[in-house]
């Protein structure tokens, strides 16, 4: 059996945490593989609305096991917060929640260092969610941070006041405050006192024999291909590697093992923090978008920056994940538009036409170039099957197919588990 991948082709909140949820009955394994409490995943059913951060979005079936793989960061703090939120459902989170003993985790200073460093940058910020993302992902690279199996040894406190020692020698070299950091650390250790009763296992054993068992599981993205570190738009990106490659890492899988790579779009964009976005909105359409998507941050509740939809970047995500199923969400959002704009290339200020995302892009100054289409201008919300479709919606989605080249099996009309029409 072959691993499953879901994973966002833009600049996350895609819909990843919906569309995982709605897949998640074919599946027997759901598993994150990078990222951490940066992500924020909603899920939607029975009238419940659920904003997932690092528990993987097959936590609500009973019948799933969810995993957090070695690739993500984890925060305790959030961890305990998640599950306490869980409660209320009655789900048997120590069978159903299996964490890497290999996951990083995120200590408090991790989140100061994330203030210290961003403030440093001043208008150059990169709009991070100041979760510890960046901080701690630096450390595991520089082989010294700490691994959720470190909370049974019995020098974890040695092994964390050294660490906690090097990052307040760099807060003090940004002058940067030490303000709530006790009342984070006594958090912090009652966190990890509770972390101590959860399932902790050396996860690629648990994933590698569930596929050799020929158990289904899919593998959860969390951002997008555009905030990947290597091909995202840097330094305007997360610290971990968002696309499909990062499940091999990510969970301890061969490159041979994975099976469907899932691509998640909005039939729109939207980015939250810092960076070039050709296709931005400034003016009444964007705000349009924002208010009738509900696009403000999951985890930080800004508000989305919102465009039109974007072809080269597309078909980039798609080639540098090789995307075998596309799945377009919100098509519902785009209802109140007369007209709506997809671009197909950039044009460079002498006319140039472009339609690459090279090294030099973000240097460029592009404008986009719109194909415009009709808009279907009617309510999606009772739509339950394809051939509901209003023609100009189907005509949308051809065209994309067609300049994509990779067909689009599921589009989305609205936030609710039901929402979901499969093609
Ligand atoms: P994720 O990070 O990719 O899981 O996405 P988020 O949960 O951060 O953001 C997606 C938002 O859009 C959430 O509020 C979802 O409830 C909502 N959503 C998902 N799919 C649809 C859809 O097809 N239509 C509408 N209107 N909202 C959707
Ligand atoms: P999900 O999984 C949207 C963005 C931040 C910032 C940049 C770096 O919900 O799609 P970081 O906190 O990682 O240092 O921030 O990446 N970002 C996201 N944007 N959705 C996310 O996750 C994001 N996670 C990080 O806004 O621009
Ligand atoms: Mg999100």
């Amino acid at each position: 059996m072959k691993m499953d991948v879901l994973l966002g082709l833009q600049w996350g909140d895609e819909g990843k945490g919906k569309i995982v949820d709605v897949l998640a009955p074919q599946y027997e394994v759901v598993a994150r593989f990078q990222g951490g409490p940066n992500a924020g995943h909603t899920l939607e059913f029975d009238g419940i609305k659920h904003v997932l951060h690092q528990i993987p979005s097959g936590i609500f079936r009973p019948q799933i096991l969810n995993i957090i793989g070695n690739g993500v960061v984890l925060d305790p703090i959030v961890l305990k917060k998640e599950i306490d939120a869980l409660e209320k459902f009655s789900i048997d989170y120590k069978k159903n929640l299996l964490i890497s003993k290999k996951a990083t985790i995120i200590i408090p200073t991790h989140k100061l260092l994330d203030v210290a460093l961003e403030t440093a940058k001043g208008d150059k910020k990169i709009g991070s969610t100041l979760k510890g993302i960046g901080p701690t992902y630096q450390d595991k690279i520089g082989r010294v941070a700490l691994r959720v199996g470190d909370i049974h040894s019995p020098n974890f406190r040695e092994k964390y006041d050294t660490l906690v020692e090097k990052h307040k020698t760099i807060l003090s070299f940004y002058s940067h405050p030490l303000d709530g950091l006790a009342e984070m650390e006594a958090q912090f250790f009652a966190a990890v006192e509770f972390f101590k009763t959860l399932n902790l296992i050396d996860s690629e054993y648990l994933v590698n024999d569930a596929l050799n068992a020929d158990k289904k599981i899919l593998a959860e993205g969390a951002q997008g291909s555009l905030l990947d570190v290597d091909f995202g738009s840097y330094p305007f990106v997360t610290s971990s590697t968002t696309m499909a490659a990062g499940v091999c890492t990510g969970l301890g899988v061969a490159p041979s093992k994975i099976g469907e790579v899932f691509g998640i779009f909005k039939a729109y964009c939207t980015r939250v923090g810092s960076g070039p976005f050709p296709t931005e909105l400034f003016d009444v359409e964007g705000e349009a978008i924002r208010k009738e998507g509900n696009e403000f941050g999951s985890t930080t509740g800004r508000p989305r920056r919102c465009g039109w939809l974007d072809l080269p970047a597309l078909r980039y995500s798609i080639m540098i994940n090789g995307v075998t199923q596309l799945f377009m969400t919100k098509a519902d959002v785009l209802n109140i538009f007369e007209e709506i704009k997809v671009c197909t290339h950039y044009e460079l200020p002498n006319g140039d036409r472009i339609d690459r995302l090279s090294f030099e892009i973000s240097e460029l100054h592009v404008q986009p170039a719109y194909k415009v289409f009709k808009g279907w201008n009617c309510s999606l919300a009772a739509v339950r099957s394809y051939d509901e479709f209003p023609v100009k919606l189907k005509d949308y989605v051809s065209y994309l197919e067609e300049e994509l080249q990779v067909p689009i099996k599921l589009v989305s009309v609205g936030p609710d588990r039901v929402q979901t029409i499969f093609r």
